[in-house]
C-alpha cells in the first residue's frame, strides 16, 4: 500500500481521494468534498508562505488527516516546535500550545486559527497564585503542566506534559514538589511515584508540618476528563466484558484505577496500535476515537462520546485557511515572561529528549 502524505497535497481531487480512503465511515461524503478543497488550498498557501502546521491529536478527523505536517501529543508538538525551520507555525490546537511554540521560537510568526481556543486547566491558575504558593512553601520547586499560560510557566522551575509528568517530578530529587494546576494529574502522579499529596488552603506551610506529604497540588480540572466516572466504566464492562479501557491521566484516580491503561494522547494511540483487544474504549476527547479508527480500520472503537473539548473544537479548516491568508491570530509573549517561561519548557524538553 502506498502511504499518501496528505500534508503535501494541493489538488482538491487528490485530497478528496486520500480523505475518502481514510474517513468514508466517519465523515459524510458531501462534507469530505468541501473539506478537501479547503485542505488543498491550505497546503498550497502553506508551501507559498513557508509555514508548518502542527496538529494536536484532538483535531477533528478531516483536519487531522489532511493538513498537519506533524500530529502528536503536547510533548511531541513542543519538540517539533523547538526544531522547525519554517517561518510561520500554524498551531491547530489550543492557545497554551501555540504560546509554547512562540516561547520556543521568539523570532517566528506563530498563528492560532481561533481567537479563543482556551483550556479550563490553563484558566484555573494565575501567576499571582503561583507566587503566593512559592511564598508559603519557600524553596520548593514548582512543576507546571504545559496546560498553563506563559505567565504561569514563567513562575515555574520546570514544565511537564501528561507523558513525562512522573519523570519530571522524579528528576527533581527534592523532598517536596509543587505540582500545578491539574488536581487529577497530580493525584495520579502521586500514586505512581508513591508520594503523598496535599491541596493547601490559605494557611501557611507550618499548618501542614505534622502531615506526611511530598506533593503540593492545586484544584484545577479538565472540563472534559472530569466527566468520566467509574460508573461509566462499570456499565461498559457489563455490556462488553472484553473491552480494553484507556484513560487520559487528567481523569480522576478512581477512573484511572478502573481502566486497563493510562497515558498521554499519543501513548493511547500507540497502545491501540500495538495491542489486539476485541474492542477499545477511550476515556478522552472524542475526536481522537475517530482519528484512531480512521488510522486503524481493523480495530473496533466503542463510543462514549458526549465530550468534545469546546476549545479544540474552535479550530476548523475554514479558520485555518483564513489564518494563513490573513496572518491571524498572531501569538505574542512579552519579555521577560517569554524567556523565563522558555527556561521551564526547555528544561522539560531536555529531560524528555531520550524518551
Ligand atoms: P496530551 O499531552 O496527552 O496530548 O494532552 C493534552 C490535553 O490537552 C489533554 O486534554
Ligand atoms: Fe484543556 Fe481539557 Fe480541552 Fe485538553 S481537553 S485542552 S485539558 S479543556
Amino acid at each position: 500500500m502506498t502511504v499518501v502524505n496528505t500534508a503535501t497535497l494541493t489538488a482538491p481531487d487528490e485530497m478528496y481521494q486520500a480523505l475518502r480512503a481514510k474517513l468514508s465511515d466517519v465523515v459524510p461524503d458531501v462534507e469530505l468534498r468541501i473539506k478537501s478543497e479547503l485542505a488543498a488550498e491550505i497546503n498550497r498557501l502553506k508551501r507559498e508562505k513557508n509555514a508548518v502546521i502542527l496538529g494536536h491529536n484532538y483535531m477533528e478527523p478531516a483536519l487531522f488527516h489532511s493538513i498537519p505536517d506533524y500530529t502528536g501529543d503536547s510533548l511531541e508538538l513542543s519538540r517539533r516546535a523547538a526544531r522547525t525551520e519554517a517561518d510561520i507555525i500554524v498551531f491547530c490546537g489550543v492557545r497554551f500550545m501555540a504560546e509554547t511554540a512562540k516561547i520556543l521560537n521568539p523570532s517566528k510568526t506563530v498563528l492560532l486559527p481561533a481567537r479563543k481556543a482556551g483550556c479550563s486547566l490553563a484558566a484555573s491558575i494565575t501567576a499571582a497564585d503561583v507566587r503566593q504558593l512559592k511564598e508559603r512553601f519557600p524553596g520548593v520547586p514548582v512543576v507546571t503542566y504545559v496546560n498553563t499560560y506563559a505567565e504561569v510557566k514563567a513562575e515555574s522551575d520546570i514544565c511537564c506534559t501528561s507523558s513525562n509528568a512522573v519523570a519530571v517530578v522524579e528528576s527533581l530529587k527534592t523532598d517536596h514538589v509543587i505540582f500545578l494546576p491539574d488536581e487529577y494529574l497530580a493525584q495520579n502522579v502521586a500514586h505512581e511515584t508513591g508520594k503523598h499529596i496535599i491541596f493547601p488552603t490559605r494557611q501557611p506551610a507550618s499548618a501542614y508540618a505534622e502531615l506526611d506529604y511530598q506533593l503540593i497540588g492545586w484544584r484545577g480540572r479538565c472540563e472534559v476528563h472530569e466527566k468520566f466516572t467509574v460508573e461509566d466504566i462499570r456499565n461498559v464492562r457489563a455490556q462488553f466484558p472484553d473491552v480494553a479501557i484507556l484513560a487520559h491521566p487528567e481523569c480522576s484516580p478512581a477512573v484511572v484505577a478502573a481502566s486497563d491503561f493510562s497515558g498521554s494522547t499519543t501513548a493511547m494511540i500507540k497502545y491501540v496500535e500495538r495491542t489486539q483487544a476485541p474492542r477499545y474504549l477511550l476515556l478522552t476527547e472524542c475526536s481522537m476515537g475517530d482519528n484512531i479508527t480512521a488510522a486503524n480500520p481493523d480495530k473496533e472503537m466503542l463510543r462514549l462520546c458526549s465530550v468534545r473539548c469546546p476549545h479544540m473544537n474552535e479550530i476548523t479548516l475554514e479558520d485555518t485557511l483564513e489564518a494563513l491568508r490573513l496572518n491571524r491570530y498572531v501569538i505574542e509573549v512579552a519579555e521577560p515572561i517569554r524567556s523565563r517561561a522558555a527556561r521551564a519548557v526547555e528544561r522539560m524538553i531536555a529531560i524528555s529528549a531520550k524518551d
